[in-house]
């Protein structure tokens, strides 16, 4: 190899890659080809991409060691310039690769040249964009624990308090609200699991596929994908350089995740209205209206439900974009990023709200408890104890259960209110012992199957997450 090409691109021609092209690009094709404006984020990944490799193709032999000593020192001097907001991002050198390496050559000269030796950008965008989606699992899994754990204090702090429990937005059952904490605290540790389960299968090293096929200098895959702190290396080049469904597995697990903070932004929503009063919202996530001095409007909330169509927006935009092309690289494979950056930021910012938002709500736990007793919530608790106490068959006891709750309807009062003579009305085995499971206390405490909401489970429960969240 020479220092310098003894015929340089003609003027006009792309400086890294326009040996045999005669002119430059039509403006708008820069425009459309560019993914400047948007993957300089990779910026600190691709710098120690290619530190890795310099040092390994020193180490290997391929470089000499005042070459890759000259690249490691000036790719810093790069990194530090950026990250002091002193570099100028071209659109005409195209992309953070070509951004990086350019100026490197400015600051270091010749020697830079030889950094792309075994190498292509197929396979250091490749290992640019799983290491910044690793670092989003990453923030991710932790974002999650900081959540389950104001979730966790939520439980703890109400594990015996009632509240009613839903199907179809109808009262259903008394349940308690650790309980309905704890539900959450469930969910979001499948998410956590997921961001744990994608990370692990990400973590393998594309760097060294090259363009596509491998390369035939003496390289060392191991050396980089151990200093890059990947498990190993990918056993297949064609599939290093042409999938991205590791960011599809991280858009997928945001997606479940999105959902379930949809879930409960939803029930923030409701319960902080005026209608249910259930929990009061921290002025701090809260707005007022500019015409309605009563209003304090649940605006974090209301983003919060919203903000799964941006990243299913995302999941099915990258899908689509996968979906049917052909091995190895095409350059639609560039379109990745933005939906990646966009969903990640997005699931990041409404973790910390979801948090904040959490930690700093109060429950109204006489207005809980007052609902958790309208709606005839313990009809089923009837219906069990004719099982228990009189032998009917469930089906029976549903059907004079149902006589009940229309009789208390029609009188405008609940279940422990009618009397033992209208009870005997509607089954002659009645006695007054009915009385002790038509509260909601004993309704919730008698709950006491694993997993149900029972004040007794629920401590359980507290105690195994406080063990799991450290
Ligand atoms: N900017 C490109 C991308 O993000 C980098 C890889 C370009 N490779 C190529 N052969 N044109 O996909």
């Amino acid at each position: 190899m020479t220092n310098s090409p003894n015929t340089p691109p003609k003027s006009g021609a792309n400086q890294m890659w326009g040996g045999r092209f005669a002119s430059g690009p039509d403006a708008i094709m820069t425009a459309i080809n560019a993914s400047i404006g948007f993957d300089k984020r990779l910026y600190a990944q691709d710098i120690a991409g290619s530190r890795a490799h310099a040092a390994m193709l020193a180490a290997t032999g391929i470089l000499t060691s005042s070459d890759a000593k000259a690249i490691g020192e000036g790719l810093l001097t790069v990194l530090s310039e950026i990250e002091a907001g002193n570099f100028a991002f071209s659109t005409a050198l195209e992309d953070i690769h070509m951004n990086v390496e350019s100026r490197l050559k400015e600051i270091i000269g010749a020697p830079a040249g030889r950094l792309h030796t075994a190498r292509s950008r197929n396979d250091q965008v490749a290992v640019d964009f799983r290491l910044w989606v690793r670092d989003q699992c990453d923030a991710a899994i932790s974002g999650l624990t900081a959540l389950m754990q104001a979730f966790l204090s939520q439980a703890e702090q109400g594990a015996d308090w009632v509240m009613p429990g839903f199907t179809h937005l109808q009262t259903a059952q008394p349940v308690t609200w650790g309980h309905h904490m704890l539900a959450y605290v469930e969910m979001l540790a499948r998410d956590k699991s997921r961001f744990e389960d994608a990370r692990k299968r990400m973590n393998e090293c594309p760097l060294g596929a090259a363009a596509l096929a491998g390369t035939s200098f003496p390289i060392d895959r191991h050396m980089t994908a151990a200093a890059l702190g990947f498990d190993r290396p990918t056993a297949n080049s064609l599939d290093s350089v042409s999938d991205r469904d590791f960011a599809l597995e991280f858009l997928s697990a945001s997606s479940i995740c999105a959902m379930h903070l949809s879930r409960f932004a939803e029930e923030l929503v409701i319960w902080s209205s005026a209608q249910f009063r259930f929990v009061k919202l921290s002025d701090k996530w809260t707005t007022g209206s500019s015409i309605m001095p009563q209003k304090k409007n649940p605006d974090a909330a209301e983003l919060l439900r919203a903000k799964l169509g941006r990243i299913l927006g995302a999941t099915v935009a990258l899908f689509t974009i996968m979906k049917g092309l052909a091995l190895t690289y095409s350059k639609d494979m560039q379109e990745d990023k933005e939906q990646v950056f966009d969903a990640a930021d997005t699931l990041m910012l409404a973790l910390a709200a979801m948090t904040g938002m959490v930690s700093d709500m109060s429950a109204n736990r006489d207005v809980l408890a007052t609902s958790a007793a309208s709606g005839f919530s313990t009809a089923t608790d009837l219906a069990d104890w004719l099982v228990r106490a009189l032998n009917l068959p469930f089906r029976d006891a549903h059907h004079v259960t149902g006589t009940l709750v229309a009789m208390a309807e029609k009188k405008g009062c609940d279940l422990p209110d009618l009397s033992i003579t209208e009870m005997q009305s509607v089954h002659d085995g009645i006695t007054q012992e009915v009385y002790s499971v038509l509260g909601v206390e004993n309704s919730v405490r008698s709950r006491t199957s694993y997993g149900g909401t029972s004040p007794v489970r629920v401590a359980e429960q507290v105690a195994r997450w406080k063990t799991l969240l450290g």
